[in-house]
């Protein structure tokens, strides 16, 4: 059972946790967001863990103030008048990350863009004090309804979490409106607690929608986290020049040409914190092919196995949608 912990004592509570990598249930103006560190990647890996997400989603990151959010990711002018408009509130800007961010690579799985956004209430208090990025998908279990409560969390998550920090009912009830700037245009991603029509009445254009905007739904190419190199699964013996991203204790036959363990204990949380960088790292090391371990499907197993397949699927072969 999570504890429900109210005003400002929660909020101290909530800090703590998060500093120690922990998982809190936070209150935004929109639904209850399942938070944790944004910079910590085995943290953010327990939000996969906690929701059963059978995939790496990329997730939203929330801040406090205009210097975080500049630390993070590059505003266009156009960007930057929707967040003087909308912020603190329910509205996501879509952006390029910045050189040297510090967000983890799990949180935006592997993108070279970030959903941003600045919560209002509760959240952007300990966000604040805590001064710290968080990255928070709605607090609800794989495939069931975003909880505006903090009793509705406690059901559907309670037995996973520590701490539900209870703002009472959340005021808008949806999640936020997401946007991306695209040469110019603005296009809505999805549509949410900002209506369309206050968009258009900032930017002063119609926004941008449909066709090439399915593109940005993550996860619609099988190749779309792929490697400029051939990426070999479930390999027990190298091929000559292969680098190796290993799993586990056990050896395979053959010298790689680069070595990274996602985790030499066989700890998924650990592996899935990994998974982005070590993949990213041996394509830089010039390997033709990185062959890889098998990795348990079980737990965070099931959505790191995902990302793997699609980094091993011939190139930009279209899949289902998430
Ligand atoms: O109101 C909200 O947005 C709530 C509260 C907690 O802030 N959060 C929320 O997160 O709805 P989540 O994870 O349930 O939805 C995040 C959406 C996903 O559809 C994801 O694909 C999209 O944001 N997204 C995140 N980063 C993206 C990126 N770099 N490019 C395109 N879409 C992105
Ligand atoms: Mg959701």
């Amino acid at each position: 059972m999570a504890k429900i912990v109210r005003g400002s004592e929660g909020v101290g509570q909530a800090i703590e946790l998060l500093a120690a990598g922990k998982l809190v249930a936070i209150p935004t103006e929109t639904v209850y967001g399942l938070a944790a560190d944004a910079t910590n990647g085995e943290a953010v890996a327990s939000i996969y863990e906690a929701k059963g997400r059978p995939r790496f989603n990329p997730l939203i990151v929330h801040v406090a103030d205009m210097k975080m959010a500049s630390d993070i990711a590059i505003f266009d002018s156009l960007s930057r008048k929707l967040a003087a408009a909308f912020w603190p509130g329910p509205l996501t800007i879509v952006l390029p990350l910045r050189l040297g961010h510090p967000i983890h690579a799990l949180v935006s799985a592997g993108l070279d863009t970030v959903g941003l956004r600045m919560p209002d209430g509760l959240a952007h208090e300990v966000i604040a004090r805590l001064d710290r990025p968080l990255a928070a998908p709605s607090a609800n279990a794989s495939g069931r309804i975003s909880p505006t409560t903090a009793q509705a969390v406690e059901a559907d998550l309670g037995e996973r979490i520590p701490l539900v920090l209870d703002g009472g009912a959340t005021p808008v009830g949806v999640e936020s409106t997401i946007v991306k700037v695209e040469s110019g245009t603005v296009r809505l991603l999805r549509p949410g607690g900002v209506a369309a029509e206050d968009i258009e009445a900032v930017i002063d254009m119609p926004l941008a929608r449909g066709a090439t905007g399915k593109v940005e739904a993550p996860g619609m190419l099988a190749s779309h986290y792929a490697p400029t190199a051939n990426v070999r699964l479930n390999v027990s013996a190298l091929m000559p020049g292969e680098a190796l991203l290993a799993f586990g204790s056990f050896a395979v036959a053959g010298s790689p040409l680069a070595t990274r363990n996602l985790s030499s204990s066989g700890d998924l949380r650990e592996a899935a914190a990994n998974l982005f960088a070590y993949l990213a790292e041996l394509d830089a090391s010039g390997a033709k092919s990185i062959a890889v371990m098998p990795v348990p499907d079980h737990g965070l197993g099931e959505a790191i196995n995902d990302r793997l397949s699609r980094a091993a699927a011939p190139r930009d072969k279209p899949t289902a949608p998430e």
